[in-house]
């Protein structure tokens, strides 16, 4: 089958298991963001489709624990695209498999660039909102891209003095 129209969303299943437990008994936060960076990678990649490295990891929140047998879902959908870059929403929900009920547990903003075969970004099809919904998280992509600037500059600052 030929895939004409590129992948804005992607979501993963699967079931928290065992081995990814911390000393707490939850899963690892480090696990959620592998989670996190392999739902991004495949939207991006998806819709660029090409080869896509990730460039920046903002706002990461953790608001609740997943359970260790939980059925997890990654949910990620491209909120922004500029010349070569994709800004990545990935909302990660997870709940009992026995219930219906599924909590939101973490979200983040994930930032890829598509990559040719020597590491140098390439052009990619701009997203076009649209929808309500879509125009808001584009506005939201943007005003956190404003915002970043004023940490990027700080944390050029502080790595000016090592
Ligand atoms: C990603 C990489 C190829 C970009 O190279 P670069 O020379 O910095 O590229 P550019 O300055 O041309 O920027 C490329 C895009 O990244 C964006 N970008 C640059 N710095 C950024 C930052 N701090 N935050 C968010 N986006 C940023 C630019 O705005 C540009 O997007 P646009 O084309 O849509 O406007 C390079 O930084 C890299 O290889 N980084 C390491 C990636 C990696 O190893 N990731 C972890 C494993 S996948």
């Amino acid at each position: 089958m030929t895939v004409t129209t590129p992948q804005r969303e992607v979501t993963l299943r699967f079931l928290a298991e065992p081995s990814e437990a911390n000393f707490g008994g939850k899963v690892h936060g480090g696990t959620v963001m592998k989670w996190i960076d392999h739902a991004g990678y495949t939207c991006a990649t998806g819709w660029s489709g090409r080869y896509c490295v990730t460039i920046y990891v903002g706002g990461i929140r953790f608001y609740q624990p997943v359970h260790i047998g939980d059925l997890v879902e990654v949910q990620a959908r491209l909120i922004y695209t500029g010349k070569t870059s994709m800004h990545v929403a990935v909302d990660v929900r997870s709940g009992d498999p026995k219930d219906r009920f599924m909590r939101k547990t973490t979200h983040c903003i994930i930032i890829f660039v598509a990559v040719d075969r020597d590491g140098r970004p390439m052009p990619i099809s701009p997203f076009k909102p649209q929808t309500e919904e879509d125009e808001a998280l584009q506005e939201y992509a943007q005003k956190l891209m404003s915002l970043r600037k004023g940490i990027e500059e700080e944390m050029g600052r502080h790595l000016a003095e090592d």
